[in-house]
């Protein structure tokens, strides 16, 4: 059952295949795309056509039912054997987002108990990690949105909503679910450098729903917190170390540091999925750079004089103690540090 504002599901299994909405193109075309082989998927990732932390996560389970499947049309007998390479290269799709590594992980477990042809038992394993990563967003949702007094102005960067998930969103579930109860009077997107991820796809997700958004430069930022005075910033997370740090879009540290100085609260939304508790800090999570070219060009275009270096880390740590709360499905963890973590997942 879906909820009001909740008309994006950007991951579907149909007709036996994997079908991803192509975020590369998005707002100018709603273009799916379709993957009947593990390659694919795994270069799919790499590429952004489907991101967000959660969504890749996803994605690699189903690319883990096409890899099983292809196996054990091949070889019935090695098929276990025979998709290691496989798990590897989508492990080696993209770094920072631990929901990929526990997808794998958890997907992979199922294989010793296995008799037989493998692909109902993981498609029915990838569903439903697709469906209780959208049941975990609900909560999140409601739970976020109860910590929203009066009418809200709340800034978001990057784009952490349905398309970055099975559906709904993490950071913007709690703005959908926040906006449902009248408690959102403005959404701020930041733009997203370099990739663009609000200005396309938070901008084409809300508009979609019918959520006001009003744009903004990064840069833009803290002289918006110190003129219009808003609420909360609220973002989702790629990973979140045992120690509450949060790895998140490269610009959410200089979001948290502007929403210190300007007494704007801040919070991050993820499900249990994205703690890494193998991960003892932030200074442990490894971060994705990308290709200078993402800088230099915008649209296909050179931005940039020739041969100019570029620095391009695509996620940011944002320390704990910049963090008012977590918002997971589970609860909330407020000045979050290990003890609290570690009590919450042992829940
Ligand atoms: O590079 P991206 O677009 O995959 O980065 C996505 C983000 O940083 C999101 O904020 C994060 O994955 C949380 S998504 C619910």
């Amino acid at each position: 059952m879906t909820k009001r504002y909740d008309s994006i599901r950007p991951i579907r299994w149909e007709n036996d295949q994997l079908v991803l909405i192509d975020q590369r193109v998005l707002p100018q075309k709603e273009v799916l795309l379709r993957y009947d082989d593990v390659a694919s998927v795994a270069q799919a990732i790499t590429d952004m056509v489907v991101r967000g932390a959660p969504a890749i996560g996803i994605t690699a389970a189903y690319g883990i039912v096409l890899a099983a499947r292809n196996h054990y049309a091949k070889s019935a007998d090695n098929w276990k054997t025979n998709i290691t390479t496989d798990l590897d290269l989508l492990a080696a799709a993209r770094p920072t987002a631990v929901n990929l590594f526990w997808a794998i992980k958890h997907m992979s477990s199922m294989f010793k108990d296995i008799v037989g042809d493998p692909e109902e038992v993981l498609l029915e394993a990838a569903h439903a990690i697709l469906q209780e990563d959208i049941e975990a967003n609900y909560e999140m949702g409601k739970l976020g949105a109860s910590l929203l007094v009066g009418k809200n102005k709340v800034i978001t960067h990057c784009n952490a909503g349905a398309l970055a998930t099975g559906g709904y969103g993490t950071a913007l579930g709690v703005i959908r679910s926040a906006y449902e109860q009248g408690k959102i009077s403005q959404v701020y997107a930041d733009e997203t450098r370099p990739w663009m991820q609000g200005v396309r796809l938070t901008a084409w997700e809300l508009q979609k729903e019918g959520i006001p958004v009003t744009l903004m430069a990064e840069g833009a930022a803290a002289m918006l917190m110190r003129a219009e005075k808003p609420d909360w910033v609220i973002v989702g997370s790629d990973r979140i170390a045992a120690n509450g740090d949060v790895a998140n879009k490269i610009g959410t540290y200089s979001l948290a540091v502007n929403a210190k100085q300007h007494g704007v609260k801040f919070m991050v939304a993820a499900p249990t999925t994205t703690i890494d508790m193998d991960t003892a800090c932030g200074e442990d999570i490894p971060i994705e750079f990308r290709s200078e070219s993402e800088l230099l060009m915008v649209a296909g275009q050179n931005m940039a004089p020739a041969e100019i270096d570029a620095w391009n880390p695509v996620f940011d740590v944002t320390p704990a103690e910049l963090v008012d709360v977590i918002v997971t499905q589970k609860g909330l963890i407020y000045e979050p540090d290990s003890l609290k973590i570690s009590n919450l997942l042992s829940t």
